[in-house]
């Protein structure tokens, strides 16, 4: 089977070293990839949302399955050009549809799907600039800390959580107004959820589904949960108070009426469901959904399936995941993101990258690399993660820890406490 892969970030590096690995695969292309997907596959100068040239390729190189790693394709809708294409309908897309991404794609889809289908998730209410003094009146009901959230995309910037109740209001004047542009036009405000937090990820072909590994990220850029929110600076899974109660449960308030629910209002999905979960002394409840894989959770899930990737993907876009086995390594996995300096905010890219070579015990999943000449340079602020098993969290993560070490670039950060409030 001839396989392409959308994305270039470690998530795309995980899933290109599994499915380089199972012996369906023919040949693994991925658009537009990094310095660490060349080493697995065939790197494509491709933008992940110029639908037509993925066409183009796809019909030339034979490809049977489109791995969409990001949201935005899925929320533009590259499955429903897929299925309207003559040529390209017949092609296995992983990911949903329009229609599906909305969960993802608005926060008020996900909130009446939830509501609607009696899925446990924290209390709210939407607005716009036509009734923001019933938002203001809705804020002076609630309890701080206050949670506003853009209703569309906002490169995950769109979240505030605020102590106070006149900056809750003014953000929320801020936000109608175009604070995150046409993303932040509607905003919903709901209850703030105490707990710690997890994700658990599902595949599925409309019909049945797998539950994949559960795994906690650390969005911070600072130790201890602090400063800056970041894509994920490291990955743990599984998470060690998700046992199998807490699991079961999960999957019969959660995961079972998400796809009930999906299927009850029409929504055909194939693809990832990355459900975010507070967990409130043994409770579950939804923070939000995604409609594809956590980076860099997925360092730490991907590695953990036994069973081939592949399989189940093509039992996805076959709709014959029932009949595929599912089976998990039952070591930790921990995954330490190497970032540039400066970053979440302002960094410099083209740094040379050195000890990658050094490497032991860990693989290192490559996330914004670049192949320039002779040298792998950073082209990003989220470099290298490198993920490692061990019995426990300790001993993975001081796999992950050591060679962190190994690797050099100017400026190079990372977090020395990944895993600090599990162990
Ligand atoms: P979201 O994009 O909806 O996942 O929100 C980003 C982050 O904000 C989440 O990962 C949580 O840490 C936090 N968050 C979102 N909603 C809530 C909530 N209702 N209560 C507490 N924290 C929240
Ligand atoms: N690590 C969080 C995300 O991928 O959204």
């Amino acid at each position: 089977m001839n396989v392409l892969i959308l994305g270039s970030g470690g998530r795309e590096h995980a899933f290109a070293w599994k499915i380089a690995q199972s012996p369906k695969l023919t040949t693994l292309f991925i658009a537009p990839g990094n310095a660490g997907t060349t080493q697995v596959g065939t790197n494509v100068e491709i933008g992940v949302n110029d639908f037509a040239a993925i066409k183009e390729f796809v019909l030339s190189n034979k490809i049977e399955i489109v791995v969409v790693g990001p949201e935005d394709p899925l929320v533009n809708g590259i499955h429903d050009y897929f299925l309207v294409d003559e040529q390209l309908k017949n092609i296995g897309v992983i990911g949903p549809k329009k229609d599906g991404a909305m969960l993802e794609g608005s926060k008020e889809f996900s909130k009446i799907f939830m509501e609607k289908h009696g899925i446990p998730t924290a209390k709210y209410q939407s607005f716009t600039t036509e009734n923001l003094e019933k938002g203001y009146a809705f804020l002076e009901t609630l309890t701080p800390p206050y949670v506003l959230k853009a209703d569309g995309l906002a490169a995950g910037k769109g979240v505030l959580i605020l102590d106070d109740l006149v900056a809750a209001k003014t953000e929320l004047a801020n936000m109608t107004n175009g604070k995150f542009g046409d993303a932040s036009a509607t905003v919903v405000i709901e209850e703030f959820l105490q707990g710690i937090e997890l994700s658990v990820f599902v595949l599925t072909d409309g019909e049945s589904y797998k539950i994949l590994p559960s795994a906690k990220d650390y969005k911070r850029i600072g130790e201890g949960d602090t400063g800056l929110n970041t894509g994920g600076m490291g990955a743990i899974s599984p998470v060690p108070f998700a046992d199998e109660d807490y699991l079961q449960k999960v999957e019969d308030l959660v995961v079972k009426p998400t796809i009930a629910g999906l299927r009850a209002d029409g929504i055909d999905y194939k693809g990832f469901i990355f459900i975010g979960l507070m967990n409130d002394n043994g409770n579950p409840s939804v923070v939000e959904y995604n409609v594809r894989m956590g980076d860099p959770e997925t360092e730490v899930v991907i590695p953990r399936i036994k069973s081939d990737l592949l399989e189940l993907f093509e039992g996805v876009a076959n709709q014959t995941l029932h009949e595929k086995t599912f089976e998990v390594d039952e070591r930790i996995a921990t995954t330490v993101m190497l970032v540039s300096g400066g970053y979440p905010e302002s960094y410099e890219k083209g740094k040379v990258i050195t000890g990658i070579d050094a490497i032991e015990n860990s693989i290192p999943f490559h996330a914004g690399t670049k192949q320039e000449g002779e040298n792998i340079v950073t082209s990003g602020g989220r470099v290298l993660a490198l993920t490692s098993f061990g019995k426990d969290i300790k001993e993975a993560l001081s796999l992950s820890f050591a060679n962190a070490e190994k690797v050099n670039f100017e400026n190079k950060n990372y977090r020395k406490d990944i895993g600090f409030d599990l162990v």
